[in-house]
């Protein structure tokens, strides 16, 4: 989604803020910007589509000027094209603006500019913000930014130059900002860390309602009522390394390799063998609170919600509650009345998912615990929950997400063992037996790799399919939605995903000779059934691909095209079994030459309700 990058110091700042943007290209974008000021007038370059037009644009250019602000836009209000790009200014052009997040009350906004004599030069929300401010500038821009926020309704992350002062204002509420500091009197900010760990590890992470003023002589951070406020400055603690592909054709293979690697992670020193439970640093609820506890609520979306659902099954069964997973957004419409007796769990890969953060803050105002199964590091929802678990993964670039799918659901592996020893559900060897078995998977999904040439054949089969449907029971029923979600992702295919059971209520009229059709199979209480599933199918002409457990002669004479997993226990088998349905995905997308890292309409963090 949108990225800021800011520079100012002593150096040319044009190099460093197009290749801190070019750093958030992985978030996805549609157009890009930014605004220099050069002998202190403005310099403003805006181009559509990819950050190559921008550069082939200033190609040649030589720029000096040591402050600007650059943007990638992922349009939300008008068209992906060059006016609608940021950065965008103010009516006498002397306020310049670029702009995460999205402001609500922009149509009342700009008719009332209108009225006073502005004049718009694009279709978004956005261009209101320069406008506001340029009518209260006075030649202080931290000023003449308080006063326009004041009237502000929505989310923003911003970062604001005016020509005439060597500073730049930042700003954030609901769209992260970051300072990272070079050395004093030379700083960048940016919307993500990713742009920023090149040039330094010291950052400072804006609250909500923060505004901050850097100029070269140093900076200071303030809230909406001027007070002077402290935020710490943290050490970025990831290496470099993990925005390099090593080799691989794309991030998502890499990532999709990582995971054996990402999982061992996950266990290490998390056993405590004397408590025979898994060991948590951070989740801040005292043991008595535990055992009050009745009711989860989980809240994320996509791929962390199908964690989510694959986590109720544990949740359930090793520690005994009663758990609802939620669409964020969809909570947000709901009228709950959360109590003493629940505890709620946002699980988001970025920390930064505005409908997981505002469904985090409806339930935060009920006073409940809430636990976060994290990945971002420092992220807001890290850091507005009241305790929870990092999932460790490294940083995930490809928008497809495949080693975080696989982190989220150890990590609530994890805790759902923990909560269930607190709570008296699960014995000390009834833990241990989990936790070895666990401690298995990550050798197991290395054996999945050495089939990825049967899965590249059958990629190769239906790379031109029009449609698929993916089958699972119980907890492979989240395993299907996800490699469906994976498939129409990077594909573009259409791909649908059902309980094995429901598709007979509907959605085998679908299924036809062409229609491919993956199930996800696995030798527990509903393998019997499952055969039946896969009956109906070819009854039907559909043509059936099964992922099953290494040695499965039975599903092996009905299926038309075969994946083996290594056998592993009924509540691990959606890390392994995800790992055949991310590859096939995968090489579906690249057989169609599809933009894989990167898909179209996509974004990897998505900061708009
Ligand atoms: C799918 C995908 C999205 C995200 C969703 C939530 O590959 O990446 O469905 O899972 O946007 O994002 P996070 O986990 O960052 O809250």
């Amino acid at each position: 989604m949108c990225g800021i990058v800011g520079y100012i110091g002593k150096r040319p700042a044009v190099p460093i803020i197009v290749n801190g943007i070019a750093k958030l290209d992985y978030r996805g974008y549609d157009s890009a910007g930014f605004a220099i000021s050069e002998n202190n007038r403005f310099v403003s370059f805006k181009t559509k589509g990819k950050l190559e037009n921008l550069r082939k644009r200033i190609h040649g250019l030589s720029f000096s000027g040591t402050r600007g602000i650059a943007h990638t836009r992922w349009a939300t209000h008008g068209k992906p094209s060059e006016k609608n790009a940021h950065p965008h200014f103010s009516h006498k052009k002397d306020i310049v603006v670029v702009h995460n997040g999205i402001i609500e009350n922009h149509t009342a906004l700009r008719k009332y500019l209108e009225s006073k004599g502005h004049h718009f030069s694009s279709e978004t929300d956005t261009e209101t913000i320069p406008h506001l401010i340029g009518m209260f500038y006075q030649g202080n821009l931290e000023n003449a930014v308080v006063a326009a926020l004041k009237d502000l309704q929505g989310t923003y992350g911003l970062a604001i130059m005016a020509e005439k002062e060597n500073k730049i204002v930042v700003a954030r509420k609901g769209s992260p900002i970051i300072i990272g500091i070079i050395r004093t009197g030379e700083y960048i900010v940016a919307s993500d860390v990713t742009a920023i760990g090149e040039y330094t590890k010291k950052i400072v992470y804006l609250s909500d309602g923060d505004i901050a003023v850097l100029t070269p002589k140093g900076y200071q951070i303030f809230n909406l009522e001027k007070k002077e406020v402290n935020r710490k400055i943290e050490n970025i603690t990831w290496s470099l390394d993990a925005i390099e592909k090593k080799g691989f054709a794309h991030f998502m293979l890499k990532e999709i390799y990582e995971q054996p690697e990402t999982l061992a992670n996950a266990l290490r020193g998390k056993w405590d063998a004397r408590r025979m439970m898994p060991k948590f640093g951070g989740l801040n609820i005292p043991e008595y609170d535990i055992n009050n506890l009745q009711r989860v609520i989980i809240l994320a979306c996509g791929t962390s919600w199908h964690a989510g659902l694959v986590a109720e099954y544990y949740l359930e069964k090793f520690a005994g509650f009663q758990v609802e997973v939620e669409y964020a957004s969809e909570f947000l419409c709901k009228m709950d009345d959360l109590g003493s007796r629940d505890l709620v769990i946002p699980i988001s890969q970025s920390g930064e998912t505005i409908d997981t953060l505002m469904a985090l803050r409806k339930a935060n105002k009920f006073g409940v615990y809430s636990l976060g199964i994290v990945n971002s590091v420092g992220s807001t929802i890290a850091r507005e929950v009241t305790g929870g678990s990092y999932i460790h993964v490294g940083l995930e670039i490809g928008v497809a997400s495949t080693k975080a799918f696989t982190g989220q659901i150890m990590a609530l592996y994890l805790l759902a063992i923990y909560l269930g020893r607190v709570r008296g559900i699960l014995k000390g060897a009834q833990a241990d037996i989990l936790f070895k078995k666990a401690r298995a998977l990550p050798g197991l999904v290395t054996e999945i790799f050495k089939n990825e040439r049967t899965i590249i054949s059958i990629a190769r089969k239906f790379k031109r399919a029009a449609n698929f449907i993916y089958l699972g029971r119980g907890l492979n029923y989240p395993t299907a939605l996800e490699g469906a979600l994976k498939l129409k992702e990077i594909s573009y295919i259409h791909a649908e995903a059902f309980p094995a059971a429901e598709m007979k209520h509907g959605p085998i009229a679908l299924v036809d000779r062409k229609m491919p059709v993956v199930f996800t199979v696995q030798k527990d209480d509903g393998y019997e059934k499952i055969l039946s599933n896969i009956e109906e199918i070819r009854a039907r002409k559909g043509i059936i691909i099964a992922v099953v457990e290494k040695g499965d002669s039975l599903v092996r004479k009905k299926a038309d095209y075969i994946i083996e997993v290594p056998g592993t226990s009924m509540f691990l088998s959606p890390m392994l079994n995800i790992v055949p349905l991310q590859l096939l995905a995968y090489h579906i997308a690249r057989l169609r030459g599809c933009e894989i890292d990167k898909p179209r309409n996509l974004a990897k963090s998505v900061t708009v309700e």
